[in-house]
């Protein structure tokens, strides 16, 4: 607790990613992933030998840029920072715990950015969504794109806030979490480097004797290709977030998004 206040106090943060409730995310996910580094650890692993396998299998490596960077935990850095010649990691937040894992690394830039693109038009601080993207697709040094386990994390912070921000939300369009979905991928769609894209779908709500209390799809409705792969994530263990449900993401991959 006294760690994760120390975190939020030493981060530095946009006041967007601060309203939207993102630094704070970002520091409980630090904390949960290191509680629950034995049950991510099969998640991270596949997802470091995914990014691995495709990165090897381009022909040409100079610039590779992340998305949803985080916390690099599924992201095979090193091998990234070996065989590219720059790494961009794309982020709304980025944790002091990063930077200075960075520090030793002359290939790797941080970028930080709202890459629902939405944030400040909601929030009454311009008058429509901006291309969070729009230099990196122009960007024809290209070669690879991996979204990171971030397009479900692009939708609920939009609609926890128009929830709680009712006068604003009805002067916005309806359906905006699910617009952060579809902009995400359209996004994705006009890079012409390679494209790789890992999400978690739904999330399972189970109980100890394996009853099935919920399901929530977790693109809110936004359909998506069928996937090249997917596997379990034990988000949230028994015990975790509660003592007698486990929370279990699905996870997808697309090795070749747009074009597979
Ligand atoms: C589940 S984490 C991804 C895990 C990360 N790839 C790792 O290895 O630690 C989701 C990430 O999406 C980022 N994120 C959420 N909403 C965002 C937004 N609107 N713009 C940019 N990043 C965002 C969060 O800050 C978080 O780092």
């Amino acid at each position: 607790m006294l760690a994760e206040l120390a975190l939020r106090a030493l981060t530095p943060a946009a006041p967007l990613a601060r309203r939207f409730g993102l630094l704070q995310e970002s520091v409980a996910l630090w904390s949960r992933g290191y509680r629950q580094r034995k049950a991510w650890a099969g998640h991270h692993a596949h997802c470091r030998k995914l990014i691995t396998e495709i990165a090897a299998g381009l022909p040409h490596r100079r610039k590779v840029v992340i998305l949803g960077s985080g916390l690099v935990r599924d992201v095979p850095l090193n091998d990234l920072c070996e065989s590219f010649d720059e790494v961009v990691l794309v982020d709304i937040v980025h944790l002091p715990l990063v930077r200075l894992r960075l520090l030793p690394r002359r290939n790797v830039r941080l970028v930080t950015r709202d890459l629902t693109g939405a944030m400040a038009w909601l929030a009454g601080e311009a008058d429509g969504r901006a291309e969070p993207l729009a230099e990196l697709i122009a960007d024809e040094a290209v070669d690879l794109v991996v979204s990171a386990n971030l397009l479900s994390q692009l939708a609920w912070p939009v609609a926890d806030w128009l929830e709680d921000n009712p006068a604003r939300a009805a002067a916005l369009p309806d359906e905006l979490p699910a617009r952060c979905i579809a902009w995400h991928l359209e996004d994705l769609s006009r890079f012409k480097g390679h494209v790789c894209l890992i999400s978690d779908v739904e999330m399972v709500e189970r109980e100890r004797d394996g009853t099935i209390h919920d399901r929530l799809d977790l693109t809110y409705g936004v359909t998506l290709p069928p996937e090249d792969e997917s596997w379990l994530w034990p988000v949230a263990p028994f015990g975790e977030a509660e003592r007698d449900r486990e929370f279990v993401h699905r996870v997808c991959a697309w090795r070749d998004f747009g074009r597979g």
